[in-house]
C-alpha cells in the first residue's frame, strides 16, 4: 500500500484548473502555482467543497467566500438541497454530520425518531405479516423529521456567519426560483405512477420541466420563518402546526408533542486508528462507521491472501464479500438505537475480535449462510464533503430514505416527508427496501431512531484532516466508502478514478448474491469477472440501482483534490475563498 502524498503530487501536475468543471463527474485541484506558502505543510490555504449538485456547490463557496467557515458552508449546502436536489436534500428527513473543528472533533445525530405512538407491531397486518408500501409510502412512513434541529445545534457550536445568511441562498432558490437538472427532471416524472392517487406529490412536483424556472413559494416560505424564528418554527411554531395539520390528511403519526420533543443529539463518533490514519465516522444509531472500520481491519488481516490481486477480480470480490457478510452479521444483531438498546462498539472493533472475523473468512469457497453468526439500507440520501480554507471539515450525509421520501409533501409549508420508518425492522428477519434484515435491537418503539447506514467520514493524518468522504446508497454506503478508501490507498488511483470505479456489494442476504454498480454507465465488471464468480457459487447482478453518489475531497500536499461521482450530478472545487478574514 501507498501512502497519499504520491498519488496526489501527480495529479496535482496534472490538474491545473481553479475551480469548477460544470456537471457531473467532476476533480478539481488548486494549481501548485498558486500556493502561496506550499513548503509549509500546515499553511493550507484553500477551501473545497464536493456536493451533490450545482447549486449546493455554489451556496457553501460563496459562503466560504464570505468568510463562513465549515459548518457554515455545510449548513448553506444543506439547506439549499432541500431546495434544489428535491429526491434526497431535506428539511423532513434526517442524517448525521461528522465535524473537525480546531482540534475538537464532534459528530452530531439528528437521525428522525419513530413517533410517540409509534409501536413494533404497527406495520402488521391481522396475520402478522408487514403490509405492503406502508413503511414507505405515505404518512404513516414518516419519522420525525431531525435536518432542521441538526443545522441549528450545528451552527449555534460553530456557526460564525448569522444564520440568517447561510438560509438566504436557500430562501431565495425556493423563491426565485432554478433551473432543474435534467436528471433530477426525469426522476420526478418517473415518480408520477408510485405516489398517483397515495399522496400530494404529484400535485406539487409533477410540473417540473427540462429548462424551466421551478420555483417552490410554500417552502420558500417555510425557510424564511425558520430564518427568522430558528428551529424552534420547525418543532413548535407555524410549520410544526402545519405538519401535524398534513398528519391528519395523510393519515400519519408525528404529533405537536413529537415535535417538541425531537432533540439531535451530540454523540462520540467511531473513532479507531488503521495503519497511519485515524478513522472517524458515525456511530450508532448508524451501522457504517462500525462496519467501515471492521472492512479496513479485517482486509490488512487478510493482507496475504489480497497480495497480487487485481482490482475487482473474482478473488478480490470474494474476499472482501466474506468480510461484508460478517460485517451484516453482527448488524443485524447488535447495531440499533444506543438510546434503546446496549452496544459494545469498541467490542466490534477491536483488533482481537476483527482479527477472529477476519479468521474465519475462506479465502477459496463461499462460507455457508448458516456458518455466519454474529460474533458477538435508499439510493437517493445524499452526501456533501467541505473543508475551509482553515483545514476544518465537515461530512454530512442525510436522507429522507428513498426517493422523495414518503411522497407526503406538508401541506402549506411546500416540503417532503421521509419515509425513514421503512430502516426499522418491521418485523425480525423480513428484509426492509435494502435487503437488509434486523432484529430486536432495530425494533420500533416509540421515540426510537432507526438504524442507518449512513457514514459521513473523516480520515486524519498526525492529526490533520486527510480524506473526507461519504456516499448515499442505503446498506451499500458502507461498503462504497470502504471500497473508494482502498481503490486510493491500496490501487493508487485518483480520488476520481477511485470514486468512478465499479463498485460491487454483498449483504449477506439474499445468499451468495454479489450486485455491481455500473449497468447505466459503461464500467461494468467484466464477462471474464463474472463467471470466475459464477464458478466460486456466487451468481452476479447489476444493483437495482445504480447506487452511491460520492463526494470526497482528499489532502493534496498544502491543497485539496475534490470529486463528485460521475454517476450523478454534483460538483467539486477547489479555491481560495475571497475573505480577507483569516482568523478562524
Ligand atoms: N435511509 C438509509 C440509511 O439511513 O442508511
Amino acid at each position: 500500500s501507498r501512502g497519499l502524498g504520491d498519488v496526489y503530487k501527480r495529479q496535482a501536475l496534472a490538474l491545473l484548473t481553479l475551480t469548477v468543471v460544470q456537471g457531473c463527474g467532476n476533480e478539481s485541484s488548486y494549481p501548485e502555482s498558486m500556493s502561496r506558502e506550499k513548503n509549509s505543510p500546515t499553511a493550507i490555504i484553500t477551501a473545497a467543497i464536493a456536493v451533490s449538485d450545482t447549486y449546493g456547490a455554489e451556496a457553501s463557496h460563496n459562503i466560504l467566500n464570505a468568510g463562513g467557515n465549515a459548518v457554515d458552508a455545510a449548513v448553506a449546502a444543506g439547506f439549499t438541497l432541500a431546495v434544489t436536489f428535491i429526491d434526497a436534500g431535506n428539511i423532513g428527513g434526517g442524517g448525521f454530520m461528522t465535524i473537525k473543528m480546531g482540534n475538537e472533533i464532534a459528530f452530531l445525530d439528528y437521525r428522525e425518531t419513530a413517533p410517540l405512538t409509534a409501536h413494533k407491531d404497527m406495520y402488521l397486518n391481522e396475520q402478522g405479516d408487514v403490509i405492503d408500501n406502508i413503511t414507505l409510502i405515505g404518512g404513516q412512513a414518516a419519522g420525525v423529521p431531525g435536518t432542521v434541529a441538526g443545522f441549528w445545534k450545528a451552527h449555534k457550536r460553530y456557526g460564525k456567519l448569522p444564520w440568517k445568511d447561510v438560509m438566504q441562498p436557500a430562501i431565495d432558490l425556493a423563491a426565485n426560483g432554478f433551473i432543474p437538472a435534467p436528471i433530477l427532471v426525469n426522476s420526478i416524472h418517473n415518480m408520477k405512477n408510485r405516489f398517483d392517487g397515495k399522496t400530494n406529490f404529484n400535485e406539487y412536483f409533477n410540473h417540473i420541466a427540462s429548462g424551466e424556472v421551478f420555483k417552490q413559494p410554500e417552502l420558500a416560505k417555510t425557510l424564511g420563518r425558520i430564518a427568522e424564528f430558528g428551529a424552534d418554527d420547525f418543532y413548535r411554531g407555524k410549520t410544526a402546526a402545519l405538519i401535524v395539520e398534513e398528519m391528519k390528511r395523510s393519515n400519519g403519526l408525528i404529533s405537536a408533542e413529537d415535535l417538541d420533543q425531537y432533540s439531535a443529539v451530540w454523540r462520540e463518533p467511531v473513532r479507531a486508528n488503521w495503519r497511519d490514519y485515524e478513522i472517524i465516522s458515525a456511530p450508532p444509531p448508524s451501522s457504517g462507521g462500525f462496519a467501515i472500520v471492521q472492512l479496513l481491519k479485517m482486509k490488512d488481516y487478510l493482507a496475504e491472501h489480497f497480495a497480487n490481486i487485481d482490482h475487482n477480480s473474482a478473488q478480490y470480490i470474494h474476499l472482501i464479500a466474506e468480510m461484508e457478510k460478517r460485517v451484516f452479521a453482527d448488524r443485524a444483531e447488535y447495531l440499533g438505537d444506543p438510546d434503546f438498546f446496549d452496544i459494545d462498539i469498541n467490542a466490534l472493533i477491536n483488533d482481537n475480535y476483527v482479527s477472529q472475523r477476519a479468521a474465519e473468512v475462506n479465502p477459496k469457497t463461499i462460507s455457508s449462510l448458516k456458518s455466519i453468526n454474529p460474533g458477538l439500507e435508499s439510493p437517493n440520501t445524499t452526501h456533501y464533503s467541505i473543508v475551509d480554507q482553515w483545514g476544518n471539515a465537515v461530512s454530512n450525509t442525510y436522507t429522507i430514505n428513498w426517493d422523495y421520501g414518503s411522497g407526503v409533501v406538508v401541506g402549506g409549508a411546500g416540503f417532503l416527508l421521509n419515509n425513514e420508518m421503512d430502516d426499522f425492522s418491521a418485523k425480525p428477519g423480513v428484509p426492509n427496501i435494502f435487503g437488509v434484515v434486523g432484529n430486536v435491537a432495530n425494533e420500533i418503539q416509540p421515540g426510537k431512531r432507526m438504524l442507518s447506514s449512513m457514514s459521513p467520514t473523516i480520515v486524519l493524518k498526525d492529526g490533520e484532516v486527510e480524506m473526507v468522504v461519504g456516499t448515499p446508497g442505503g446498506s451499500t454506503i458502507f461498503t462504497t466508502v470502504f471500497q473508494v478508501i482502498i481503490n486510493i490507498l491500496d490501487f493508487n488511483m485518483t480520488p476520481l478514478e477511485a470514486i468512478g470505479a465499479t463498485r460491487f456489494h454483498h449483504q449477506l442476504v439474499p445468499a451468495d448474491l454479489i450486485t455491481y454498480s455500473g449497468f447505466s454507465i459503461d464500467r461494468p465488471l467484466s464477462d471474464r469477472v463474472i463467471n470466475d464468480l459464477a464458478k466460486k457459487g456466487y451468481r452476479t447482478q447489476p444493483h437495482s440501482f445504480e447506487y452511491g453518489d460520492v463526494q470526497i475531497i482528499v489532502k493534496d500536499g498544502t491543497s485539496w483534490i475534490a470529486a463528485s461521482d460521475p454517476r450523478d450530478r454534483g460538483q467539486s472545487r477547489v479555491f481560495e475563498p475571497t475573505s480577507k478574514t483569516r482568523d478562524q
